[in-house]
């Protein structure tokens, strides 16, 4: 319950739809409350106009007539007005239900994208996305139905109940007898069918994540001849699920006849002890109907108890999940206020970095100056730390020691987007959206031409594959579109990079897939585009980084050598041995 406190903010912020919305139930109640009276009544007159059958000559009759007329005018206009404020009443809490949980939803998001990189190696993204989308549908099913039902529940019984009493108490206590059985009696059936359903929702989603996988592995499913397998396993999971399901529906068919044996046996009694009573005297034939009908509008709230009970403990395990994601502070965060210029030289100071998860050091005491304009490559083994590299200065990871400045600021106190966006940083997995090519190079800068686009893709050298395409720059690529090669992908992040005409390359061996010729085009233009450009090449190929000022080799996070080409290779080691080793590969 402690859980469901978060939500209050957005209670506070809808209070004047919230408030209204009891006031609407409220009057709805009231209007509810006569209509029994009403027809308690005409029972009363129709039991005396009886009595007094023998004596009349018709005058009465057409008395009677008169009077049944203006009951039922009176129970329909209340019937009426009841409906309306019931509408009125679902209109603002169901309303304002739903838009709690846009806001909230809204809030998880933006919340989400603000945490760092390892946030999301920690958590799966099925939990991301169920606790965005499962959990918040039950936190709303607390706001809406729950609060609607609870409210109603405690209003109808505040109003009915002193009616009743005002009638016959005695009669008002054998009529309510049964309800206590019940509410428990559906909270217990409620509770196993939450804990049933909970267990075909999981065996749902395990049928789809083996169809998904199916579906996306069908090459190696195909090639490998598999399909029988892959049928038999996803048989398997249907049959579960079904059996699953079955025993859900035998719980769920429990339910209504149980309601309806307990609504009867309240009316059972309140027939048999009001026509007692009526029969002593004490009341009138009209009030049994009365209280029959009252019992019947009870009965509906007192049994949504049992159910709300389960929707607010579902709702709150959901909402305690949801604080959890909602509690993780981003570990890197931006400490600046005011912008700041990014520029000069970047200089790594003894730096060591250490992944938590895994413990492997992954960098160890690296020191290097890279002077504004210059290019330096880095080059070692898978492994070496090549890639952690590039993610401290991007402040993907903080390092644990040392300092990672630039322009003799340490980027721990520059400006956290201002530092991004300086980078032109191209990740060693390119990954692209389902969308058009020109939406893919324009995302790095949403405010982009189409020269620009085109621009970036000559630099890349993409262009002329993209020209090759029949709808060019608006071919949707990704599941629905075509596939394109390992290269083509390359380009395109480098594209998607360039357009945003960053201060600093950063490129982590994203040239892996396309030919020497290509790649030493593509590193051209890119030192062409502006001679202060600050570039850092990151490449398991010699040939790549040669023309760099500075050359770094790594070794198990160690810089093993550092130099320019014509001093590494008169040294004759690791990068000698790299360099001769792939020229003669390159021959043949
Ligand atoms: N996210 C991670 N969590 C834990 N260990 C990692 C992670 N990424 C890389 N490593 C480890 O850190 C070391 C350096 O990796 P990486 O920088 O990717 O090397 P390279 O890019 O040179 O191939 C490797 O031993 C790798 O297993
Ligand atoms: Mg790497």
């Amino acid at each position: 319950m402690e859980a469901l406190r978060y939500l209050n903010k957005y209670f506070w912020k809808y209070r004047y739809r919230f408030i209204l919305g009891l006031l609407f139930i409220f009057i709805s109640n009231v209007f509810g409350l006569y209509p029994p009276v009403y027809i308690g009544e005409v029972f009363n007159i129709i039991s005396d106009a009886l009595s007094e059958k023998t004596s009349s000559d018709g005058t009465v009759q057409s008395l009677v007539k008169n009077q049944l007329a203006y009951y039922a005018f009176l129970v329909l206009a209340f019937a009426a007005c009841k409906g309306l404020f019931m509408f009125f009443m679902r209109q603002t809490i169901i309303v304002m239900s739903r838009m709690i949980e846009y806001d909230l939803k809204n809030e998880i998001y933006n919340h989400y994208q603000r945490l760092s990189i390892s946030f999301y190696k920690r958590n799966k993204t099925g939990d991301l996305m169920n606790r965005i989308s499962e959990d918040v549908s039950r936190v709303r099913m607390f706001l809406g139905p729950a609060i609607l039902y609870t409210t109603n529940l405690i209003i109808s019984i505040s109003l009915i109940i002193p009616k009743m009493a005002s009638i016959s108490p005695k009669l008002t206590l054998y009529a309510l007898s049964p309800l206590p059985i019940l509410v428990i009696a559906i909270y217990k059936v409620s509770s196993v069918m939450n804990v049933k359903s909970e267990i075909v929702q999981r065996q749902l989603s395990k049928l789809s994540s083996i169809s998904q996988e199916t579906f996306s592995g069908i090459r190696v499913i195909k090639s490998y001849i598999q399909e029988d397998f892959a049928q038999n396993q996803f048989m398997d999971a249907a049959e579960d699920y079904k059996k699953k399901n079955l025993s859900l529906v035998k719980v769920n068919a429990l339910f209504f006849p149980l309601m309806v044996l307990l609504i009867g046996l309240s009316t059972l009694f309140t027939i048999y002890i009001g026509g007692m009573e009526a029969i002593a005297g004490h009341i009138q034939v009209g009030d049994i109907a009365t209280f029959v009908i009252y019992v019947n509008m009870l009965t509906w709230p007192v049994a949504s108890l049992g159910w709300v009970t389960s929707i607010v403990q579902r709702a709150a395990a959901s909402q305690e999940r949801i604080n959890e994601f909602m509690n993780e502070q981003p570990e890197i965060e931006d400490q600046t206020t005011g912008h700041s210029n990014i520029q000069g030289d970047i200089e790594f100071n003894k730096v060591s970095f250490t992944y938590p998860d895994t413990g492997i050091q992954a960098l160890k005491k690296i020191s290097f100056t890279l002077k504004q304009g210059e290019t330096i490559g880095i080059i070692g083994k898978i492994g070496s730390g090549k890639s952690t590299l590039a993610e401290l200065l991007c402040r993907i990871n903080d390092p644990d020691s040392g300092t990672i400045c630039i322009g003799g600021e340490n980027i721990k106190n520059l400006n956290l987007n201002d530092l991004r966006n300086a980078m032109g940083y191209v990740p060693q997995e390119s990954f692209l959206f389902s969308d058009s090519i020109y939406n893919n190079i324009a995302f790095g800068d949403q405010d982009c031409d189409a020269d620009a686009v085109m621009n970036a893709a000559k630099k890349a050298g993409i262009y002329s594959n993209i020209k090759q395409f029949k709808k060019q720059f608006e071919t949707i690529i990704g599941e629905r579109g075509i596939t394109l090669s390992g290269g083509q992908k390359q380009r395109l992040s480098i594209a998607r990079a360039l357009i945003r005409k960053p201060k600093f390359m950063l490129f982590d061996d994203c040239l892996s897939a396309v030919d020497t010729e290509t790649e030493e085009l593509i590193l051209q233009n890119i030192k062409n585009q502006s001679e202060s450009k600050s570039c850092i090449i990151i490449s398991h190929r010699a040939s790549s980084i040669k023309h760099a000022d500075q050359i770094i080799v790594l070794k198990q996070g160690e810089i093993i050598e550092q130099g320019d080409h014509n001093t590494l290779m008169n040294m004759d080691e690791e990068y000698a041995r790299i360099f001769k080793k792939q020229l003669v590969e390159s021959k043949y």
